[in-house]
């Protein structure tokens, strides 16, 4: 695992979404798993740049969503389908048909899930998954709890999620209880992680993820099982880290050494 630690959070984009672009150089049909949430939105600017200037092109790729509300249509500005087009895909170059989000309009949920993981396999998996960490320490909708094995599956929300989310909403009524989410083991099985996390709120959860014991009970913990994770940090999500020193001298050292991401 790698870990890299910038001063800011536009200097942590900038430096993720260097990765992404030197995975999608190297093969341009890349298979790009994503996430929403607030974390990776400076990547996806600092993409939507690089496609603006035609250093990258998302033409030839397929990207697949970690998770969507379940029982939400497409179109509600709350729908992870609709925070994808308005941060990512209206602005690049990609064929919107190979954007795949769960449908959280499923009729038969449990086929579509296995559904959702027969395409991944079909495209010979995710080439590069993107995840941000919740302050519990999820991927995806992955709770605690959830087991490290898991698939894509459908999640009820817990009450506190329900009650935070309705901000969101006209009421706490109208806020979806349930959800469609990649599983543990789904994102393991990908062949590469990107995980991006900012600001003093995610310091304590970041350090328990990377550093503590892999549990269910912080489930991107799992990741430390990955071959080949690099984890995106300011210096305040990195805060707690206790060997952050040592992740420093190891960036160190590989530019030394000219190795790059
Ligand atoms: C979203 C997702 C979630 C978020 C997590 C962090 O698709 O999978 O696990 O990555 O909740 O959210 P932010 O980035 O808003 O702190």
């Amino acid at each position: 695992m790698r870990v890299i630690i910038k001063d800011n959070y536009e200097e942590m984009s900038k430096a993720a979404a260097q990765l992404v672009k030197n995975r999608i150089l190297n093969k341009n049909n890349l298979i790009l798993g994503l996430a929403t949430g607030s974390s990776p939105i400076g990547l996806y600017k600092e993409l939507i740049k690089m496609c603006e200037k035609k250093e990258i092109s998302f033409k030839k790729m397929k990207t697949f969503n970690l998770d969507e509300y379940y029982e939400l249509n497409p179109d509600h500005p709350q729908s992870y389908r609709y925070f994808m087009n308005i941060n990512l895909f209206d602005y690049i170059d990609i064929n919107k048909k190979e954007t795949y989000v769960p449908d959280g309009l499923a009729k038969d949920v449990d086929k579509f899930c296995s559904d959702y993981e027969k395409k991944i396999k079909s495209e010979d998996g995710i080439d590069l998954q993107v995840i941000g960490i919740g302050g519990d320490g999820h991927i995806g909708f992955n709770e605690p709890g959830t087991s490290l094995a898991s698939r894509t599956h459908l999640v009820i929300l817990d009450e506190q999620t329900i009650k935070d989310n309705a901000r969101f909403f006209n009421s706490i009524d109208e806020v979806p209880k349930s959800a469609i989410t990649m599983g543990v083991g789904t994102v393991l099985d990908t062949k590469e992680i990107l995980l991006v996390a900012n600001g003093i709120k995610k310091a304590k959860i970041v350090a328990q993820a990377l550093e503590g014991p892999i549990t269910s009970m912080v489930t991107c913990s799992a990741i430390q099982l990955h071959p080949k994770v690099t984890v995106f940090l300011d210096k305040e999500a990195a805060s707690e880290l206790k060997r952050l020193s040592y992740y420093n001298f190891v960036e160190k050292q590989l530019a030394n050494m000219n190795i790059s991401l």
